[in-house]
This record gives structure tokens, C-alpha cells and sequence, in this order.
């Protein structure tokens, strides 16, 4: 039994995410940890709300409510939308909690106690028409790197350089749009990265495993240019995590917060705390720290592409920086981006469809396959209706429900609703078992290297390969000349039916839940022996007939849908 620490990149707080958000981490991650809890292995599986930094303090103000009680409802809803998708998180915490306050103030000291943290007069963008300091995202400007005129503060999203306000040409207030900006002088913490340069890079060449997508983005960082730049990490803003280093006040920092993307990271490892907190488990630390047994976890970060400048680069520049014996990510899987129906989605012009949305128009099981099975990994994807409609009604409907159906329809028509008394499986049989054992290995070499839409296919195959088999062993017919051999073959479909239950619960864990309790059987166990796997119904053991396991999207719907949906989010 191995330990899985596995995270998702933590969504910000402000607002419902949409499935372009959900595919990029959460979804995947969720497939990740279910499999390797299904496998037999110790899953802690963390994910929170990223609740600090300038767009929770506007959309609170949006919204007419103190920032602590917005932040507070958002992330029930969160919460509660992630349930409804089946979200399997051992814990949903949040980076504002008191753990992430004391963890994120203490590394703030050991960084500065090994010399890594200076700081700095800096100039900085104060708009007179809003009457604040514009941090980072609320800046707009034309991206210096690569002449994108959308770049924001902190980061462009066209070329993925982090940003600092300054850099931007022909800035802007992202909240007024009033270009009346001046720069004025504040003190800044500033994180020594450049330092750390090196140690970056040689832990970087050791992850011969990663994708190239991820190592290729942390590269162009270190090397490119003027390579890896010290970070400033903290904020003139209100609301946030008070400077300090550990419990002890930082002189001339008084007023001012900690980055959001200084402290969100952190959070992965508070929220093991919260996760503590709350009841749930007894030691956060064998997750976290190497000298207390976390050397043999294996940790997975999942993340959209955005992300992974500040989780192969600043992040562990906050762990390596420390000196202290903390768990570092092992493998780091991200994501392009899903795009919507000819364009992109867009939480701030509401256009796509948001994880509420969705689950107001169908179970989460349709959706989560639809978006693991197209999920942008190699490069982007795209979400039309049609596309979804046709993965829907094909996979799910005409490949796996209608064999389910099919089999327990025929078998309580000719034999009843238990599994008919029958000889052992003959050539054929074991031909289609010897043909899965080798699907199913496949199918879990590329759960284990998380090659989320190669595992969708070959699932899907195995779907496929049971209709295959139907059709030609043709029950139906042989069972007019030779019922027994019809009862050998329609048990071995059945069987097959609990093998797809436990095969396809990472993807589609409810329709999976409803097989088994129609097939009357309480634990889904992994099938590590094929041959005693489909041989576990015996004669007399009875079942329901499900009731239709999915049903299919008409064309009326998808139209309806699709023009719901084409004006936007308001
Ligand atoms: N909230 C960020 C986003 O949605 C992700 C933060 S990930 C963490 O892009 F590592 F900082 F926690
Ligand atoms: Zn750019």
C-alpha cells in the first residue's frame, strides 16, 4: 500500500467556477485520488477556496457584504457544488483559516532567517479615481513579453509571464478603467527567488517524469531573459494574512498583508491542519513533513497551465527556501485549456457554463465523463453542445447503459431476475476475459500516469468489447438451441456488468453506486484477479433490473440548451 498526498489547484473564492475551471484541476485530480483509493491506497486529497487578494475584496463589495462573511458563503457554495459533483476531498478547507494565518507567517520568518526575504521601496500603481493602491490583477495593460493587450497585473494569460504592475505598458484601473494612475512609494517584503535559482533548476532535472507541458513552462522561466526574478510578497490591501514573521510583529510591515500567491500555496498544507481540526484524521504531519514519515508519500499537484509557474517555481522556492524538511510535489500534472463553443469561457463576461448550471441541467456522472473523456491535456479542447450530446448519447447511453440493460432485460425474460445456474465458461468466454485482462491492464497503466483521456478511451473499450462480445455469442439465439450455453454466456455479461461498476467509478461514481445496488452487491472491490472477478456471481445470486442508467440528450434539449446559454451569465 503506497500514500497518495494529492491537491488541487484551490479556486478563488469570488464566484462560481465553470467547467473549463473544473477540468483543468479538480475533475482530474478527483478521477486521480478515486482511483488510488479504489486501488487500496492511502489517498489524503485537499483542495480549499483561495479566499485573499483583490478580486474576493471587490466581489465582496459587489455583493454589499463584509469581506469574512462573503468569503464565508461563497465557500459553502463552493462546497456544496464540489459535493454535487462528486468532488471526493477528504477535506474542503480555506486559506484564510487560522491555520493558514500561522503557517504562512511562519515561513515567512524561516525564509527570513535564512537570509531570503529583502526588503524593498517600491513603486507602486495608486489610482487617484478609485482612491486605493491597484495591486497585481486590477491593472491592465499591454503584456511586455508578448504584446497582449488584456495582460494583467500579475501575470499574462496569452504567454503565461508573471508580471509585476509596473511592467505593463499602457496601464489601466481594471475596476474604473481611469488611466489618472500615479506610482507612490510603499516597503515591500520581497522573496530572494533568484537565489534559489540553482537548487530550482537541479530539482527540476530530477522530474524526468513530467510532462512536458509542465517542465517546459517552469524552464522558459529560470532560463529565459533575465531568468528567475525576486518576488515581492506582500500587498498594500485590508484583507489578508498580516505580515509577520511567525508570532512576531515585522517592524514597518504594520497595515499590510501577504501576497495571495505567497499564502494560497501554503494552504495545501494548512489545510492537512484544518483537515486535523476538524475531526477527520490524527496526523497532518506523515502528509507533510519528511522527518515525520512523509518521505515515502507520493504527491500529485493538479492545475491549469496559469498555474504552474507558481507551483514549479515560487512555491517550492517557499519550501526549498525554508530549510525545513517539507514535502515537495513529486509529480505535477496540468492542464491547456477547454474552450466554449468557439471561444473561451469567461468568468468575468459570464460566458460558458458554470458548475451550478450544469448541475441544474443533468447529474454530474454525464458530466464528468464527457469532460474527462475530452479533457485538454495534449493541447486545448473545445466544448460544443453537439460534442457533448454525441459523447453523452454514445458512450454513455448506447455503449454502457444499453449493455447493462440489454443483459439484465434478456436474463429476467428467459431466466429471472437472479444469475441462472450454469456450466463453467467455455473458449469463448474465457477469449473475452483473456481480451480484457489485457484492456484493464492498459486501463490502469494510464490511471497511474494520469493520462486521463487515454484511460477515458480505453474504458470506453471495455464498454465496447462486452457489446462485441453480446453480438457475437448472440445469447438470444443460442438460447433456442441451447439454453444452458445461453445461461454461461448471459452470467458471464453479468458479471461483466459489476466488473464495468468498479472499473468506471472514478469517472461515473454515482451510475457506478446505482449498478451495484441493483447487481446487490455492497463493496466495489478492484479487479485484481480477472478470471475470479467475473466468476463472483454464482447461480441464484439475484438482481434488479436498473432503471435506464442514462438517458439520452434529444435534439430539442440541446437546442434549448444551446440558446440558453449563448447570451451569457448575467
Ligand atoms: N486560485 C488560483 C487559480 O484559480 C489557484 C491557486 S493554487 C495555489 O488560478 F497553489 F495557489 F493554491
Ligand atoms: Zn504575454
Amino acid at each position: 500500500m503506497a500514500r497518495h498526498l494529492i491537491t488541487s489547484a484551490i479556486p478563488y473564492i469570488n464566484g462560481i467556477k465553470h467547467l473549463g475551471n473544473l477540468v483543468g484541476s479538480q475533475l482530474p485530480a478527483d478521477l486521480y485520488a478515486r482511483y488510488q483509493r479504489a486501488r487500496g491506497h492511502e489517498v489524503l486529497f485537499l483542495c480549499a477556496t483561495d479566499e485573499h487578494g483583490t478580486p474576493a475584496e471587490l466581489a465582496a463589495a459587489k455583493a454589499g457584504k463584509p469581506i469574512a462573511d462573503y468569503c464565508a458563503e461563497m465557500h459553502e457554495v463552493q462546497a456544496k457544488i464540489a459535493e454535487g459533483f462528486r468532488l471526493s476531498f477528504d477535506h474542503f478547507g480555506r486559506s484564510s483559516s487560522t491555520e493558514n494565518h500561522e503557517l504562512t507567517q511562519h515561513f515567512a520568518g524561516a525564509l527570513e532567517r535564512q537570509g531570503l526575504i529583502r526588503e524593498v521601496l517600491e513603486k507602486q500603481v495608486y489610482s487617484n479615481a478609485d482612491g486605493r493602491f491597484l495591486p497585481d490583477r486590477y491593472i491592465e495593460g499591454t503584456c511586455p513579453n508578448c504584446g497582449y493587450d488584456k495582460a494583467r497585473g500579475d501575470q499574462c494569460e496569452n504567454c503565461t509571464k508573471q508580471l509585476d504592475p509596473t511592467d505593463l505598458l499602457n496601464p489601466r484601473s481594471a475596476i474604473s478603467g481611469s488611466k489618472d494612475l500615479e506610482v507612490r512609494e510603499t516597503k515591500h517584503l520581497y522573496l530572494r527567488q533568484s537565489a534559489l535559482r540553482s537548487d530550482l533548476d537541479k530539482w527540476i532535472d530530477s522530474k524526468s517524469d513530467w510532462p512536458v507541458l509542465t517542465t517546459s513552462i517552469a524552464k522558459k522561466w529560470l532560463h529565459d531573459g533575465d531568468g528567475l526574478q525576486d518576488r515581492g510578497i506582500t500587498r498594500d490591501l485590508d484583507w489578508g494574512i498580516p505580515v509577520k514573521k511567525g508570532d512576531a510583529d515585522w517592524p514597518g510591515m504594520e497595515g499590510k498583508v501577504f501576497y495571495v500567491w505567497f499564502d494560497a500555496p501554503i494552504e495545501y498544507i494548512a489545510c492537512a491542519k484544518e483537515w486535523v481540526a476538524a475531526g477527520k484524521g490524527g496526523d497532518w504531519e506523515r502528509w507533510w513533513r519528511i522527518d515525520k514519515g512523509a518521505d515515502d508519500v507520493r504527491y500529485t499537484q493538479f492545475m491549469g497551465k496559469d498555474n504552474v509557474p507558481f507551483h514549479t517555481l515560487s512555491f517550492p522556492a517557499t519550501i526549498l527556501g525554508s530549510a525545513e524538511p517539507w514535502k515537495l510535489v513529486d509529480h505535477l500534472k496540468s492542464f491547456n485549456y477547454l474552450n466554449y463553443d468557439g471561444g473561451q469561457f469567461s468568468t468575468s463576461q459570464g460566458r460558458g457554463v458554470f458548475m451550478d448550471q450544469a448541475l441544474e441541467i443533468l447529474p454530474a456522472d454525464y458530466w464528468r465523463w464527457w469532460l474527462l473523456s475530452n479533457c485538454p491535456e495534449s493541447s486545448d479542447s473545445e466544448f460544443t453542445w453537439e460534442l457533448f450530446q454525441q459523447g453523452v448519447n454514445k458512450d454513455l447511453a448506447d455503449v454502457l447503459g444499453n449493455f447493462v440493460s440489454r443483459v439484465t432485460k434478456f436474463c429476467r425474460s428467459k431466466f429471472g431476475e437472479a444469475v441462472p445456474e450454469s456450466g463453467p465458461y467455455e473458449p469463448e468466454d474465457h477469449a473475452l476475459i483473456n481480451e480484457l485482462a489485457v484492456k484493464v491492464a492498459d486501463y490502469e497503466r494510464y490511471l497511474d500516469t494520469m493520462e486521463v483521456r487515454k484511460s477515458a478511451q480505453e474504458l470506453r473499450a471495455i464498454w465496447v468489447a462486452g457489446n462485441e462480445y453480446l453480438q457475437r455469442v448472440a445469447p438470444w439465439s443460442t438460447f433456442k438451441e441451447d439454453p444452458g450455453k445461453a445461461a454461461v454466456q448471459i452470467r458471464l455479461a453479468l458479471n461483466l456488468i459489476v466488473l464495468y461498476a468498479a472499473l468506471s467509478a472514478p469517472f461515473i461514481p454515482d451510475a457506478s453506486a446505482q449498478i451495484m445496488r441493483d447487481m446487490q452487491l455492497d463493496a466495489l472491490e478492484w479487479p485484481t484477479d480477472l478470471n475470479d472477478f467475473l466468476d463472483q456471481l454464482k447461480a441464484g445470486h439475484a438482481f434488479d433490473v436498473p432503471d435506464v442508467l442514462f438517458s439520452k440528450i434529444s435534439d430539442e434539449d440541446r437546442a434549448n440548451w444551446q440558446q440558453r446559454f449563448a447570451g451569457g451569465r448575467s
